[in-house]
């Protein structure tokens, strides 16, 4: 069977390879690759007037991206995230020497329960780590009231939310930092990359000089940085993605309403909500949850059977981070602690969603989950 009849997950966006060769042909003539060259700097300002956001810091991935916005805030001692989400969020915890603490997820949207977070605070606690899962926004105003009544920092882990706006704002103005991934995977991609979204100047810079192992200027280093910086190759495809974003939304879109429409009555079957404060929302993942006992088989036995017809779903997230052997020791990755994220993680499956999808597979899809194929 030829990959081509495969199906998977998704398959990443990208322009016409001619587009592309104007802006290699420039990286070539000046021989400027990296270092904030000329690409980095348009599209750090081309993004923010996209996002309408006040500042985008570039980065060579999302997970480089988390790591270095907790250095920008200095953060230490515990932090408390969730277990639903890619292993990066709390990995780049464990990195900074950081120990984190996990909370339970709400239902509705699969986001980090507001309701939960106080009881896992102690005197060690100095910011909180949501996950916008799947582009919904987390609760917002009760994680920042919750911060501000505890002196906490809040950065969001936007991996999923890239566009995505509440009542016309960007979700990526709420909190203290928020982080993006533009891996291939995602719904806009410059092959790997990510960025930290800021609010103020000064943070701005702190950012830039902790990407840029510390240095201020040629002779002074402000703090122990990394090397975490975007090429030049890489700024130059977002560019191109950019101009491309809208239209491939579009199309993510459409599909999205037929799996929506086709799968809306199935025993058994659940679809994802979408929260209706969202005035822009980007369409990157169709998750469904399969209840066993309604729907006959359980979860694994369907993404098995989807597999057996080159369909090629993910349980995003399955398992849980907390079941990971690096932190399933620690005592708030207890089961009893994170009852709705182990019902969810046993029954989510992602089902394939990209611009280039065809009609007909969806229906495909579809008539095996119905069991009419
Ligand atoms: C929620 C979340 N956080 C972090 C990351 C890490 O981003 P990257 O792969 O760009 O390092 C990803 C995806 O890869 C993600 O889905």
């Amino acid at each position: 069977m030829s990959d081509k009849n495969k199906l998977y997950v998704t398959k990443p966006s990208l322009p016409d390879l001619n587009e592309f060769i104007s802006y290699l042909e420039s990286i070539w003539e000046s021989k400027s690759l990296t270092n904030n060259g000329k690409f980095h700097q348009q599209l750090e300002k081309e993004m923010a007037d996209f996002l309408k956001v006040e500042y985008v810091s570039l980065f060579a991935n999302g997970t480089l991206a988390l790591l270095t916005s907790l250095q920008v805030l200095r953060i230490t001692g515990e932090v408390i995230t969730t277990p639903f989400s890619f292993v990066a969020t709390t990995h780049s915890l464990w990195w900074n020497n950081i120990k984190p603490v996990f909370v339970d997820i709400e239902p509705n949207y699969c986001n980090i329960d507001p309701e939960k977070i106080e009881a896992a605070i102690t005197p060690q606690t100095t910011a909180i780590l949501p996950v916008h899962v799947y582009g919904n926004p987390c609760n917002i105003h009760e994680i920042q009231s919750i911060a501000n009544i505890y002196g906490l920092k809040v950065i969001y882990d936007a991996a999923h939310a890239f566009g995505n706006k509440i009542n016309g704002n960007s979700i990526l103005n709420y909190g203290d930092l928020s982080t993006l991934s533009f891996h291939a995977t995602k719904c806009y991609n410059t092959m790997e990359g990510g960025a930290i979204i800021s609010h103020d100047k000064i943070t701005k810079q702190r950012i830039d000089y902790l990407k840029n192992f510390g240095f201020a200027d040629e002779t002074t280093v402000m703090a122990p940085g990394i090397n975490s910086k975007m090429n030049e190759m890489q700024a130059a495809l977002g560019l191109l993605q950019l101009k491309h974003y809208n239209n491939n939304l579009l199309k993510r879109k459409q599909l999205f309403v037929l799996y929506e429409t086709k799968l809306q009555d199935v025993k058994g079957i659940s679809l994802l909500k979408i929260n209706s404060d969202l005035s822009d929302f980007n369409y990157s993942y169709f998750p469904i949850f399969v209840n066993k006992k309604d729907y006959g088989i359980s979860r694994d036995d369907l993404y098995s059977l989807l597999k057996k017809h080159n369909i090629f779903g993910r349980r995003y997230f399955y398992p849980l981070i907390s079941q990971f052997p690096t932190y399933r020791g620690l005592y708030s990755s207890k089961p009893s602690n994170l009852p709705i994220a182990h019902e969810i993680t046993e029954k989510v499956i992602c089902l394939p969603l990209y611009s280039d999808l065809q009609e007909q597979h969806i229906k495909k899809i579809v008539n095996i989950i119905k069991n009419e194929s």
